[in-house]
């Protein structure tokens, strides 16, 4: 099976054959995905369409892009959104002083009758942004990264549908440019605010949620690998359970490997309620939930170790 929107571009090979090929291919990245993910995932390669990806913060949503382009051996090209980005930090904008200069070198040459506007509209004359750069990616295809898109605005998410839908951009002083390699897109949200329907039609869709406690324990023991056995099940029990209560922000799994860090640094052998209690705030950030876990702390604990 080979992607329409990539025939001709990379050879076959590079993509996996099936779900389960995808599956080690991405935990030989250190990456364990749950099986609907790598099923998403290995239709986005194969179909050659953006993927979606949503769900809770610290579940590995950005990770799987980097990790996908260390696997293909691509160039990973990153676009952070925020709050008020506009299409010259996002896609492209010209490069007015050396427009500038470009006129005043015809005037000092005696040249300034022979230029007519639209040598100064060169692709030359363009400082290429991600969006760009994915575009004009020259000889494979890159790994494109849009990352948290709930954060930009609508006018923004109308924008990229040309680009998730035919993999060209409009850019009106030069026309339209089609990639010659159609970037793998993925992108992520944390669900701020519902994205566009458009926009989601245009990709394959994954929520991505917070691991079971055996994948989680897995994650761990990849991740800081120092940590003996015991004392990761028991960590992860206590994740787990944190994330049954009512919480402002739920621990991801970024906090879990956080958390598993700051116990090797303490040399804990196992949890107490003391040493949990001091350092709380490597796995909660809001004071009203760290409060409240303290609370509950006793007999998540207990739970644990009866
Ligand atoms: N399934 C997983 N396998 C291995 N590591 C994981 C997995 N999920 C998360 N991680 C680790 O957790 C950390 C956080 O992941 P990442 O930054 O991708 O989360 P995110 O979903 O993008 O979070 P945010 O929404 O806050 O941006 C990374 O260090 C990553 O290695
Ligand atoms: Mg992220």
């Amino acid at each position: 099976m080979t992607s329409k929107a990539r025939e001709g571009t990379d050879p076959p090979a590079s993509l996996p054959k099936d779900i389960d090929e995808t599956l080690n291919a991405l935990q030989a990245q250190h990456y364990l995905a749950d099986r609907r993910l790598a099923t998403a995932l290995f239709l986005a390669l194969q179909l050659g369409k953006p993927l979606l990806l949503e769900g809770e913060p610290g579940t590995g949503k950005t990770e799987i892009a980097k990790v996908l382009a260390a696997w293909l051996g691509k160039r990973l090209i990153r676009l952070q959104c925020y709050d008020g980005m506009d299409l010259s930090q996002a896609a492209y904008e010209w490069d007015h002083a050396r427009q500038l200069l470009e006129i005043r070198m015809a005037e000092s040459t005696g040249r300034q009758g022979d230029m007519q506007v639209n040598d100064l509209y060169d692709p030359r004359f363009l400082l290429r942004r991600p969006l760009l750069q994915a575009i004009e990616a020259k000889d494979q295809a890159p790994i494109l990264l849009i990352d948290e898109l709930d954060r930009t605005d609508e006018a923004f998410e109308a924008y990229l549908l040309e680009l998730l839908s035919d993999f060209q951009m409009s850019i009106p002083e030069l026309g339209t440019i089609s990639a010659k390699h159609p970037p793998l897109v993925i992108l992520t949200s944390n669900r701020t605010r519902e994205l566009h329907d458009a926009v989601k039609r245009r990709c394959l869709y994954q929520w991505v949620d917070f691991p079971d406690a055996q994948r989680e324990a897995a994650i761990v023991a990849r991740k800081v690998p120092g940590i003996p056995a015991a004392l990761r099940t028991e960590l992860v029990g206590l994740v787990q359970a944190l994330r049954g209560l009512d919480l402002f922000k739920k621990p991801g799994v970024a906090e879990t490997i956080d958390f598993a860090q700051a116990l090797q640094v303490l040399a804990a052998q196992s949890l107490s309620i003391d040493l949990v209690m001091q350092s709380l705030g490597v796995l909660l950030k809001v004071q009203d939930d760290i409060a409240l876990a303290s609370e509950a702390l006793p007999s998540l604990l207990a739970v644990q170790t009866p």
